[in-house]
């Protein structure tokens, strides 16, 4: 199941951090899917996120400038523009001109972490504490297993100033077979809280159709 419209009205911009967990393809999955919703997508990614690329993906991030992604046509490549982490010089830097909607996946726990407790290392942390300030969604996808009660006490912190946790923690009760179904799983999660019009899974009410058909 995939219904992905482009949306004729696209929204401005959003923020997207990519951070060093594991999970690489969480993020190469949403890119591409982005440019039909925002007219500009701004990624960051830390030092680490770029190593763990190579190795779960085989695949060379860029440093800075337009992203083209294998799943994008030319046209959406020129929609996504990476920032270096200490290129203070990007528009969400500043509250005058960040986005509506930031979103880091995945997000280790030394960022988690680091936003937890406002230490801003990176372009990532203080983009998202800009959003945090100027009350704007921050959405985290944090994926770390087990969770020690310091990554649990950074996550409740940041729960409790509104931000969204929404684990890499796929489910199994809508029938999911395939890898490309465990992570819309993930990827659906995130967009029902961007509040975009998109079914890449089953909701848990299909299911219960689809049983009693
Ligand atoms: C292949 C690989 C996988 C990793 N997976 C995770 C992970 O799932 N969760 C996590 O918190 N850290 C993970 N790490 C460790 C982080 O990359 C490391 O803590 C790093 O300092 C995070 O920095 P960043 O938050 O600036 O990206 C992984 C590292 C590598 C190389």
């Amino acid at each position: 199941m995939s219904m992905v419209h482009q949306q004729s009205e696209r929204r401005r911009s959003i923020t997207i951090g990519i951070s060093g967990g594991s999970g690489a393809v969480y993020a190469v999955r949403l890119l591409e899917l982005l440019p039909r919703f925002y007219e500009c997508i701004d990624v960051v990614l830390s030092p680490s996120a770029r190593v763990v690329f190579r190795q779960e993906l085989d695949m060379e991030a860029p440093e800075s400038g337009l992203w083209q992604l294998p799943g994008m046509s030319k046209e959406e490549g020129e929609q996504v523009v990476v920032w270096e982490p200490n290129n203070y010089d990007a528009p969400f830097a500043s509250g005058s001109n960040c986005a509506e909607q930031m979103v880091i996946l995945p997000c280790s726990m030394s960022t988690v972490a680091s936003i937890a407790h406002g230490v801003e290392q990176n372009l990532m942390h203080h983009a998202a504490g800009v959003t945090l300030k100027e009350r704007k969604d921050l959405i985290l996808v944090p994926r770390e297993t087990p969770l020690s009660a310091i990554h649990l006490r950074n996550l409740t912190t940041l729960a409790e100033h509104g931000v969204a946790i929404i684990p890499a923690m796929p489910g199994f009760y809508g029938g999911q077979k395939t890898f490309d179904d465990l992570i819309n799983f993930v990827l659906q999660k995130i967009f029902n809280r961007l509040r975009l019009d998109v079914r890449l899974s089953k909701k848990w009410g299909d299911r219960q159709t689809q049983n009693s058909e």
